[in-house]
């Protein structure tokens, strides 16, 4: 009782961050303050100041592109670079030699290489599109963020193992605030290698979506699905069905297509032959949604950002260590 008086400060500190956790924080998971409405307010507010920010930056994105990603919740842009950039682009990552980390999600594998700026030094293509004023403008819009997103390349490899399905391979939500994440698909996308799935309009905040949130909050504290008990609620795809615009999207692209999407839309990674695996640049963004100003986009900013990741790598190391185990992102060997 005595620890849980000292923790109260942070955990209503918490309640204006983006922390998502039903089962972590007892007042984000409080059954009785949920059927009060604080998660919906939660989620209602983090909408609102979103929007608002987005409306600061999208000067220089076009309004078409601006409205697709407002009313849908993603952006697609096939032959996103010139063909000969591309081409070089795909044989710069696949020989990068930056640290490479794996983390296991049932049986797919992740293996992520981060696109620190010291790594990026040794990959002028990469960095060159990074840099790229107008792909920063639409980051910068629909991340709602000043802040450029973290960005990696990354692999993605199915059914490596006998493990239980991937978690990610189900319908589900990201969190309860707009968050972005995007891909550069650097080979093709199709059913054998796992297209993203998103149900179109699934972004918005309708009545539906807020009376299933509102459910949802009431039982995901002692809910049965760690992930959702986490506070990325798992979906049915009936319930998905009422939530969105259209039936779930599979994105069956070719390579060199960008795709932006807000995972507070419903969406899966989706089902892939076992063996398989794509290659992409993958970034996301995902800032306090309670502050109304988006931030600055000072370039030390977007640096220390992945010092502060890759310090929290090493940190999970030696405890990971300290146990004897690895840590859920650990280092390998191989390359990506
Ligand atoms: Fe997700």
């Amino acid at each position: 009782m005595f620890k849980q008086v000292l923790r109260l400060p942070l955990w209503l500190g918490e309640l204006v961050t983006g922390s998502k956790s039903f089962e972590a924080n007892p007042l984000i998971g409080s059954r009785r303050l949920n059927r009060c409405g604080l998660h919906v307010a939660r989620v209602t507010l983090a909408h609102g100041i979103m929007r608002l920010r987005m409306a600061m930056l999208g000067w220089g994105v076009a309004r078409e592109d601006r409205r697709q990603f407002i009313r849908q919740g993603f952006l697609m842009k096939t032959n996103f670079l010139p063909e000969e950039d591309y081409q070089a682009l795909v044989q710069e990552v696949s020989e990068a030699k930056g640290e490479v980390r794996q983390c296991c999600q049932g049986d797919a594998q992740m293996r992520r290489m981060l696109l620190s700026p010291h790594t990026l030094a040794g990959m002028p293509r990469t960095r060159a599109l990074l840099r790229d004023p107008a792909f920063r403008r639409l980051m910068r819009y629909c991340a709602g963020h000043l802040r450029m997103p973290i960005c990696h390349a990354e692999r993605v490899m199915n059914g490596v193992s006998d493990a239980p399905e991937d978690p990610q391979k189900r319908l589900h939500v990201d969190t309860f605030q707009p968050t972005m994440k995007f891909w550069l698909y650097l080979e093709e996308v199709s059913e054998v290698n796992g297209p993203f799935v998103y149900v179109p309009g699934s972004n918005r905040l309708s009545r539906q979506r807020l009376a299933w949130e509102y459910a949802m909050s009431q039982q995901a504290r002692q809910h049965a699905d760690r992930y959702t008990a986490r506070g990325s609620f798992r979906v049915e795809p009936e319930q998905a069905a009422a939530m969105g615009e259209a039936p779930p999207r599979q994105f069956k692209v070719p390579g060199n297509t960008l795709l932006i999407a807000n995972t507070f839309g419903v969406h899966a990674r989706g089902k892939a032959e076992p063996g398989s695996s794509r290659l992409a640049l993958w970034g996301m963004s995902r800032t306090n949604p309670f502050i109304p100003l988006p931030g600055l986009g000072f370039e030390s900013l977007n640096r220390l950002q992945y010092r502060v990741l890759e310090h929290q790598r090493r940190q999970d190391d030696k405890r990971a260590a300290a146990r004897g185990v690895k840590a859920s992102w650990h280092r390998i060997e191989a390359g990506l």
